[in-house]
């Protein structure tokens, strides 16, 4: 997408030199965009874990960037045993980040495609670089195709308010940085704009990490889409007062029976939707999907990270970015980064194959080749 009018992606590979894999360093947004290179496995883990890349579409792209940074390590170090060592540095990667699937979906799609290569490091090297480069494209397609059926969605509601503007809210940041491109919620937006639909996002601010203030806003900014961030508890208020036409959020891991994991605060939207009878839809690729888990809030592995998030808030003073405290200094916090939002609540899913109902049978009909059923 654009960034003052330049074409990016968050993840690539630095021209003239392969072995240096270039993302976005999330965390400077939206007051500095900066690119960083990433060089070994242990950055990328480093990367993922303090949230350089976040969202599970680039965590996923990221995972599969590093498993290949961990085969051209393989051959520095002069390891033998290739395929141990991937695994071990598989491992390493799947332990940064618990919820979202994308990331062991990745690893696993690296190691499998690996396996019938012994231990040719050539050969291993040059499979996981098509791989990680397969992932990362793939995402940018599947993002793509979720906005052309999202954007019917859209397209009807506007139809219904005779071309006057939808109203979307969406919580966190599933958008373009959350992936390689186009986003998962926002693609259906983007798409919207692009065909001259006039929309308007609500953008939660996402507390305590604020990826709805800080780089939802931002990447709605910088393709002109009209916006408004607001405050994490304001979304009933708007939906009891007909100020919002639609949810779209995106997902980090939903159970093959429509349960989904999203950042936390999603279920209370969710909610908060359905008392006020608007539709809640979920955007999301077939790899965010979970094919083993069938009760996504007894099953899906919930994040919680350091209490120092929600303790701490980050700002720009003065050309300076500041970390001031927010609370008691000796008051514990929680922080937990997800919840699930039970398949109930959930109007439908937007997906690379079409939209579904959040149902086993509805998902079954769009994906017969996963279904565990
Ligand atoms: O903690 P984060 O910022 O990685 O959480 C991201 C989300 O919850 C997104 O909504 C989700 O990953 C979908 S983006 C493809």
């Amino acid at each position: 997408m654009d960034v003052n009018g330049k074409s990016y992606r968050t993840i690539w590979l630095k021209p003239d030199q392969p072995e240096v894999i270039q993302v976005i360093d999330q965390r400077h947004l939206p007051h500095r965009f900066v690119i960083e290179d990433l060089t070994t496995v242990d950055e990328v883990a480093i990367a993922i874990k303090e949230m350089h890349v976040r969202g599970a579409g680039v965590i996923g792209a990221s995972a599969g960037y590093g498993m290949y940074l961990a085969a051209l390590e393989a051959k520095a170090q002069g390891k033998f045993e290739v395929q141990e060592f991937l695994e071990a540095m598989g491992a390493k990667l799947r332990q940064t980040r618990p919820t979202a699937v994308n990331l062991e979906w990745a690893i696993n799609r690296q190691l499998e495609a690996i396996k019938p290569l012994g231990n040719d490091i050539e050969a291993i090297i040059e499979k996981t670089l098509a791989v990680a480069g397969a992932i990362a494209l793939e995402d940018v397609q599947l993002c793509k195709s979720i906005g052309e059926h999202g954007f019917e969605l859209i397209k009807n509601l506007s139809e219904q308010k005779q071309g006057d503007t939808v109203n979307i809210l969406t919580h966190c940041n599933a958008g373009w940085l959350g992936c390689v491109d186009n986003g998962t919620a926002t693609s259906p937006i983007y798409e919207a704009h692009r065909k001259g639909l006039k929309v308007h996002v609500w953008v939660d601010e996402t507390r305590p990490r604020n990826q709805g203030a800080r780089l939802t806003a931002w990447e709605l900014g910088q393709q002109g889409v009209p916006h408004t961030v607001i405050p994490d508890n304001v979304g009933g208020h708007l939906m009891q007062h007909g100020m919002v036409d639609i949810v779209i959020v995106g997902s980090d891991r939903t159970s093959y029976t429509g349960d989904v994991a999203n950042k936390i605060g999603t279920y209370l939207k969710a909610l908060a939707a359905k008392d006020n009878n608007i539709p809640f839809y979920v955007a999301l690729t077939y790899s965010a999907f979970d094919w083993g888990i069938s009760d996504g809030v007894k099953q899906i592995p919930i994040e919680q990270r350091d209490a120092t998030e929600v303790k701490y808030i980050k700002g720009l003073k003065d050309g300076e970015i500041i970390e001031v405290l927010l609370t008691p200094e000796n008051s514990p916090a929680a922080n937990y980064g997800f919840d699930v939002t039970p398949a109930r609540l959930i109007t439908g899913l937007i997906t690379d194959r079409g939209v579904c109902p959040a149902t086993a049978e509805g998902i079954k009909n769009l994906y017969p080749d996963f279904s565990p059923f």
